[in-house]
């Protein structure tokens, strides 16, 4: 006790603020009586919550995780077949390198930037692989907040994916956003968008969904997109793309990297986040990679250089079963159509279930547009439901979905659609 008493103890608080729940340091019995009751994760708070739930015909749309057709977690057959040949083979379980496997990142930047990029054949990027699409925007994230002398600023689109704050903000960037979505459409804010974008101060960084935006679904088009690289190139912006769901969005994984390789061709050294969890339906596996396309060769190695360092103190080096099956499907000239097979299926699958959900509203007598459930993309649809829909949708019908009125497409089955679209329908008439 007597030691206790003398000795003392040195808080550093740093970047911590009192909203995450740090107060002050306390001398007493408990070292962490200064820690405050933090709030639930959003998306995840919606799944405990559904899963308390009783009601048979309860639904879960809100974790944006894949199901089939009966509403099950879906392992793909290019992924089970992929983990007979890993097993097959007997590997060991060295340590990866720091950056991961080489096979890996290789046909990772070739399935974002397509296999006779320049880019590539030049050596002028560097893909280290990462813990899935959140590791890879942190890592990212980590190495602006070092090294890019432009600015501080990165830009998200109102809204964005609700991660994206806390991975940009810990990492010590300033959160700054541009319009997106435009309620009074449920579409896209193009001019909006445009117009915050030409404002933004040269050398900031934005932040570019490359397809099936997450929340809303609303993806530009081409036309759209080629206006917004050239507003970019004028501000002189660093893009920072996030590719979470590359083949997710039209089922097809290179009219889904459309917008990544446009920016590239026109000359923008972009940096990309890519994910496998929904693509390959490898969520827990954790694969994803990080890259950056760099002025020439030189330069990536100096890059390259920098992210190890970065990574070598937080995980070492990334985990090596899911980076093998990715391998193996992308180099497995079988296992590779199988892959683009079964995308297009998930693809499929989702696209049907939108169509169904807006002929369900119709049958049920909605006199309110519903074409937007059908033009957005990906696994996402921003309904346009108030707040107080989402909650009378709960509580009367033990429909789950975030508080913005988005639901998960791919919770939504033939068996339930109709359950669905009655739901919808009687609280938004
Ligand atoms: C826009 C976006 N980026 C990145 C991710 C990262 O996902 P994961 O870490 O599971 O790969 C997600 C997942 O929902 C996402 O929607």
């Amino acid at each position: 006790m007597a030691l206790l008493k003398s000795t003392k103890v040195f808080v550093c608080l740093g970047n911590i603020t009192p909203s995450l729940g740090v107060m002050s340091a306390r001398n007493s019995s408990s070292w962490w009586g200064g820690v405050q009751m933090g709030p639930p994760d959003p998306i995840l708070g919606v799944t405990e919550a559904f899963k308390r739930d009783t009601n048979p015909k309860k639904m879960n749309l809100g974790v944006g995780a894949y199901r089939d057709d009966q509403g099950k977690p879906f392992v793909l057959s290019c992924v089970r077949k992929a983990e007979a040949l890993i097993a097959a083979k007997q590997l060991d379980k060295e340590y990866l390198a720091i950056g991961g496997l080489g096979e890996f990142t290789k046909a990772c930047a070739q399935l974002a930037l397509g296999a006779d990029n320049e880019v590539l054949k030049s050596g002028r990027n560097i893909t280290v692989q990462t813990i899935s699409g959140t590791g890879s925007l942190r890592i990212g994230a980590n190495f602006l907040s070092r090294f890019h002398g432009g600015s501080r600023d990165v830009y998200l689109p109102k809204p964005s994916w609700g991660n994206h704050t806390p991975i940009f903000r810990d990492a010590g960037m300033q959160l700054k956003a541009y319009r997106y979505y435009d309620p009074s459409t449920c579409g896209f804010d193009f001019n909006g968008a445009l117009e915050d974008i030409s404002k933004i101060p040269e050398q900031s960084v934005i932040l570019l969904h490359a397809c099936a935006h997450n929340p809303t679904g609303v993806d530009p088009r081409p036309e759209q997109w080629k206006e917004i690289s050239d507003i970019v190139k004028k501000r002189n912006l660093l893009v920072f793309f996030d590719m979470a769901y590359q083949g997710f969005a039209s089922g097809d994984i290179d009219r889904d990297a459309w917008a990544v390789r446009y920016f590239i061709e026109q000359g923008h050294n972009i940096v990309l986040s890519q994910s496998f969890a929904k693509n390959m339906g490898l969520y827990g596996e954790r694969v994803g990679g990080f890259s950056v396309v760099c002025k020439d060769n030189e330069e990536a190695k100096r890059v390259e250089s920098q992210l190890k360092i970065l990574i070598r103190p937080i995980y070492s080096n990334p985990p090596m079963n899911g980076a093998r099956i990715a391998t193996t499907i992308l180099n497995t000239p079988d296992l590779r159509a199988l892959w683009l097979e079964e995308v297009h299926g998930m693809a499929n699958r989702i696209i049907k279930m939108r169509e169904q959900l807006a002929a369900g509203l119709k049958k049920n007598g909605s006199t309110h547009n519903w074409q937007h459930v059908i033009d957005q993309i990906g696994m996402f649809c921003f309904t346009g439901l108030k707040p107080e829909q989402v909650e009378r949708i709960t509580k009367e019908f033990s429909v789950y979905m975030t508080k913005d009125g988005r639901i998960s497409m791919a919770g939504v089955t033939s068996g339930n659609v109709e359950y669905l679209a009655e739901a919808i329908h009687a609280v938004s008439k």
